[in-house]
């Protein structure tokens, strides 16, 4: 694995490659990223790894400061399932330079997590423009766990025409239900069952739902999430995601309506959508 800690010498490497398929990440690597990175190997391109710790898309510096970082680790792990490249830019490296792209950002971006964390979706898509003009990777792989940011990464490319082809790949969850997270890292055993009892609550919801979608009772969920021990519940919501997402044949969603949380175990928040 070639290890890229600047801009120019990455792009003097892709020169000669044709165009690659590529992985963003902000490192603290789990199996959902590893899910990723298998998945990109079905495609035949060389795959382009990037660890990356966004500072624009964090609302609080103390939470900028306490996300999860293990490089050394990363790196073992990366080398190990034969990732090519690894690029770990620096700032000046991402924000130092004028896109030819304006960042589109939708207004879904002002639903569920956008109402709770200002500027997040503008942060993230400022970041993910900026890699996609130094890398010009044909694929772009993203996870369905991160529903809302993969849709708004979307709506972007699209908007501005950029030629890469979006990969939407499933949510990869932990023995116990819950969805594998850097963030997990943070939690306790005890916030652990927590955050499992959430998931299978919500997936027996769904499943009772069905095609009963007006029957949704969110002060209900809510009370019954609170009493499980959580903090803070920011949104739980049941959404048409036909509506927000632009269909396509492949597409991995099968059921039109998803229930989407976001909510905090301490000072941990997590999201998920079932
Ligand atoms: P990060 O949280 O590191 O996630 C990197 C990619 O892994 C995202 O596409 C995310 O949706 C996917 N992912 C995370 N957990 C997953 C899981 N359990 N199953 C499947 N995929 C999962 O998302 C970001 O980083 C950043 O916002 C980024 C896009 C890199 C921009 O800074």
């Amino acid at each position: 694995m070639k290890i890229f800690k600047d801009k120019q010498s990455l792009r003097k490497e892709l020169f000669k490659e044709k165009s690659v398929s590529f992985i963003p990440t902000m490192g603290g690597l789990h199996k959902g990223h590893l899910s990723l990175i298998k998945r990109a190997k079905n495609y035949k391109k060389k795959i382009l790894v990037s660890i990356y710790v966004n500072p624009k898309q964090f609302n609080k510096l103390s939470d900028y400061k306490s996300y999860p970082r293990n490089i050394m680790n990363d790196i073992k792990t990366l080398k190990k399932i034969n990732v090519n490249y690894l690029f770990l830019p620096s700032k000046k490296d991402i924000y130092e330079f004028k896109t030819s792209n304006k960042m589109h950002v939708d207004k879904f971006s002002k639903q569920l997590c956008g109402k709770f964390r200002k500027n997040h979706f503008r942060g993230v898509i400022n970041v993910v423009n900026r890699f996609l003009e130094i890398i010009k990777p044909k694929y772009i792989f993203l996870g369905l766990k991160d529903f809302q940011q993969l849709n708004l990464i979307r709506k972007h490319i699209l908007k501005r025409g950029i030629n890469v082809k979006v990969i939407e790949c499933r949510t990869v969850r932990e023995s116990n239900g819950v969805a594998c997270s850097s963030r997990n890292f943070r939690l306790n055993d005890k916030d652990l069952k927590i955050a499992s009892k959430i998931y299978y609550y919500l997936y027996k919801v769904k499943k009772k739902l069905k095609n009963n979608y007006s029957s949704f009772q969110a002060n209900k969920i809510r009370k019954y999430i609170y009493d499980l021990g959580v903090d803070k519940i920011d949104y739980v919501q049941y959404i048409n995601v036909n509506n927000i997402q632009f269909l396509k044949k492949n597409n991995k969603i099968k059921k039109k309506f998803k229930i989407f949380i976001g909510y905090y175990l301490g000072k941990v928040r997590l999201i998920d959508n079932i």
